[in-house]
């Protein structure tokens, strides 16, 4: 099943360099792109409009008790109708691009069969617009909306999902390829997989471990697939990408071997699962090992793991914090801290004796502990593990609880403090080695934040949920300095 039962490589351990003083200026090349993203559930809104039918955000989201507040993405912050002055702030900003993803369900109602010509037109007149303004569109086909009639098929765990993610990506690419900068077939697959099918925290909220893994497989196959549609409607010369949220892992004992098995196990099942077959074209044994009493991996067939292993022009990197794990060894409490979201169901499938422990503070809105080392961490040790591997970090960005001042604005210095910190420790990657062509902010403007709903602002543009009005936060006015000068100021 294209199982290889050699050695698995554990996580890498590098040697990161010492984080420069913030004394020193640091200047980015005028070829590094600076960008920001979004994502179409999460900002269009539109939901019953132009022929778009529901995906399984639209179901879980109306499921009382899925999402804080009884949140829904109906309205989101309107970029549905305002995408043009959305437009105008990009260019305002100065970005060199801008990543969005297509709603699927709105370009292809159902997710199969025909296509709608409305929806194509949006983005169709979206990316004529960032073209005109000099901005590179970066397009991902999935982020996290599958159309709902997909999932009553079994979504993500059938694999019939992987085929017509296949068709759909070759229309966009047909439609859209001159304009398209960067194509990016899936955002976050273990968002996807272990959120939606094992822990249910996120859509469709299913609770089925087995389930999670086969959806991890067939989201690599639609990725292989998907890749290789991409290439056959635009040619080889079209730039794709994936985007992958990785897991930086500490043991919490350095010296403890079994804390030290933790790692490799999360590594496996968080990582590996999804690096394995795209960049190394198999599943390392220890993953196959450790889920055995979960799956067979059957839903593994002959060929598939060649099929994922498609060159990937440019790696998607998003990384916001790390994580800490200890092996429980049947004292003390247990903790699962790991930012995923409260849950009686486990997103770590099949693991029983991991614990996920407090990394303490500062935190973000979102609880995650903040370490801009672990940036540098991950960028060095994919350019160790995969020479020459262009990289680019297609999100990292924070909440914070913004308060908007007396004089109408919002100040917000942690924001900006979290930018620069992890901005500074892509330039230390960059000069250890890494080859990272670009940054985006998550986010533009505060969005619909999956299961907490509009309680969480990522925004480097503030909303204003009643008006849908969008200001500029501190932070926003910051990065539109940085891009113009190219330089982090000391
Ligand atoms: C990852 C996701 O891609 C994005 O949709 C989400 O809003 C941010 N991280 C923040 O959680």
């Amino acid at each position: 099943v294209g199982v290889r039962d050699d050695a698995p490589p554990t996580q890498p351990r590098s040697i990161v360099p010492e984080p420069t003083t913030a004394s020193s200026p640091r200047t980015f090349s005028d070829d590094f792109v600076w960008g920001s993203a979004t994502a179409s559930y999460q900002i269009e809104g539109g939901a019953a409009e132009g022929g778009r039918t529901p995906s399984i955000w639209d179901t879980f989201s109306h499921t009382p008790g899925k999402v804080q507040g009884g949140d829904t993405g109906d309205v989101a912050i309107d970029h549905y109708h305002r995408w043009k002055d959305d437009v105008e702030t990009i260019t305002e900003m100065g970005l060199d691009a801008y990543r969005f993803s297509i709603s699927w369900s709105r370009v292809q109602p159902g997710g199969s069969g025909e296509f709608n010509e409305e929806g194509i037109r949006f983005y169709s007149e979206l990316l004529d617009a960032l073209v005109a303004a000099g901005v590179k569109p970066v397009a991902t086909l999935y982020h996290w909306d599958l159309p709902q009639e997909l999932e009553d098929e079994g979504g993500w765990a059938n694999r019939n999902t992987a085929y017509a993610f296949a068709e759909y990506a070759a229309r966009m690419a047909a439609e859209f390829g001159d304009r398209v900068h960067t194509w990016s077939t899936l955002n976050e697959p273990f968002c996807t997989a272990y959120l939606g099918y094992a822990s249910g925290v996120h859509a469709p909220g299913r609770t089925e471990p087995a389930a999670a893994l086969a959806a991890c497989h067939h989201l690599n196959l639609a990725h292989g697939l998907a890749t290789r549609a991409i290439r056959a409607a635009v040619g080889e010369d079209s730039v794709v990408s994936v985007t992958l949220n990785f897991h930086v892992i500490r043991p919490d004992d350095p010296d403890s071997a079994d804390d030290l098995d933790a790692v490799r196990q999360i590594d496996a099942l968080s990582n590996r699962v999804f690096l394995g077959p795209m960049l190394s074209g198999h599943y390392d044994d220890d993953l196959i090992h450790d889920t055995r009493h979960v799956t067979d991996w059957s839903f593994v067939l002959p060929g598939d793991t060649q099929l994922i292993h498609q060159r990937i022009d440019v790696l998607g990197v998003n990384y916001y914090t790390t994580f800490r794990v200890k092996k429980y060894l049947g004292v003390g409490e247990r903790s699962r801290n790991d930012g995923h979201g409260e849950s009686a169901a486990s997103p770590w499938v099949g693991v029983t004796d991991i614990d996920f422990v407090d990394q303490g503070a500062p935190y973000t809105s979102m609880g995650w502990s903040i370490f801009p080392d672990g940036l540098t961490e991950l960028l060095v040790s994919l350019t160790e593990r995969y020479p020459g591997q262009a990289l680019m970090v297609t999100e990292n960005g924070a909440a914070f609880p913004d308060v908007v001042g007396e004089d109408g604005l919002v100040h917000d210095p942690e924001r900006v403090a979290y930018y620069r910190d992890h901005i500074a420790a892509i330039a230390d990657a960059i000069d250890a080695g890494a080859d990272v062509r670009g940054y985006f902010a998550w986010s533009l403007f505060d969005n619909f934040e999956w299961a907490f709903g509009y309680n969480m602002r990522f925004g480097i543009l503030r909303v204003d949920y009643d008006t849908l009005e969008r200001t500029w936060k501190d932070s926003g006015r910051w990065y539109q300095q940085l891009i113009a000068t190219r330089t982090l100021p000391a």
